[in-house]
């Protein structure tokens, strides 16, 4: 597995590939969620590509920028035992100059659900996938359904700057009792963590009253409550694969989100039906 550290020598690598070139970004930490990407990415693709950047603009001050999970030996290892052809570990100063264009979230949609609890996140987001795209080379990119508003912007992003990559939204990858995989699980101690099966517990009970014949996000939303009555719920939104806000469920363009709160940290789960 060849590792890069410079932009222009990674790029430089990307563009002379020969065949298509399937590309995880991430922040590292690496887990299951990621590798399921990586797999997904090396069965449809010539050649897989992994970047590692925890991107400090899409954290607001005050966030857990400087204690977010950092284990490069660890995620390097995974990734060659992956099958992963390069991996792309950049510094701050390959990424950003100190004054330069930025990609904006858009103002409607990069600003609800996660937008609005962390305004200005999206637009940190979108920049550096927009520079991380350009770099690898992608012809397709992997990304997560469990960041759902991030999926979204980022294929609207690509289609409205006429972007030549194929966006990939891939499955929410789950452990055992239903928690969703995220590098921010580790700062949840086991009582948290048994706490947090009530966000999930709360999507699979929607997700049973849909598979019951149950429309009425009200209805739902209630019984959701219930499940996730000992949490501190930011939001459960119920909307369509454009973010826009339902009032009923569609079948095959919903998406119930929830956010909360257990400690310290903050969890989002959501279900696309
Ligand atoms: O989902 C993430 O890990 C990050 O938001 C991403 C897409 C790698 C951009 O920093």
């Amino acid at each position: 597995m060849k590792i890069f550290h410079s932009a222009k020598e990674f790029k430089n690598y990307t563009k002379n590939l020969r065949g298509s070139i399937g590309f995880v970004p991430t922040m590292g930490a690496l887990h299951d969620g990621h590798m399921s990407l990586v797999r997904r990415a090396k069965e449809e693709n010539d050649f897989c590509v992994v970047s590692i950047f925890v991107n400090p603009t899409q954290f607001l001050p005050g966030e857990d920028l400087s204690k977010y999970p950092r284990r490069i030996e660890a995620d390097t290892k995974l990734c060659e035992l992956a099958g992963v052809d390069a991996l792309f570990l950049p510094t701050l100063e390959e990424m950003y100059e100190e004054d330069e264009p930025s990609i904006k979230a858009p103002k409607i949609n990069g600003y609800v659900l996660e937008g609005f609890v962390r305004p200005g996140h999206f637009d940190g987001v979108l920049t550096v996938v927009m520079k991380l795209l350009n770099i690898s080379s992608a012809t397709k990119a992997y990304f997560g359904q469990k960041d759902a508003q991030q999926l979204i912007l980022i294929e609207q992003m690509v289609k409205r700057y006429f972007m030549d990559v194929e966006i990939v939204a891939c499955p929410t990858i789950r452990e055992k009792e239903g928690l969703a995989m995220s590098s921010r699980n580790v700062y949840l101690d086991e009582e948290q963590k048994k706490a947090s099966l009530a966000i999930s517990k709360s999507l699979f009970a929607a997700g049973t009253m849909v598979g019951a014949g149950e429309l009425d996000t009200a209805k739902i939303e209630a019984r959701m409550r219930e499940e996730l009555a000992g949490l501190d719920v930011e939001y459960i939104t119920f909307c369509d694969r454009n973010l826009g806000k339902q009032e009923k469920i569609e079948l095959k363009n919903s998406i119930v989100l929830v956010a909360a709160k257990v400690g310290a940290t903050r969890l989002i789960d959501n279900i696309w039906i």
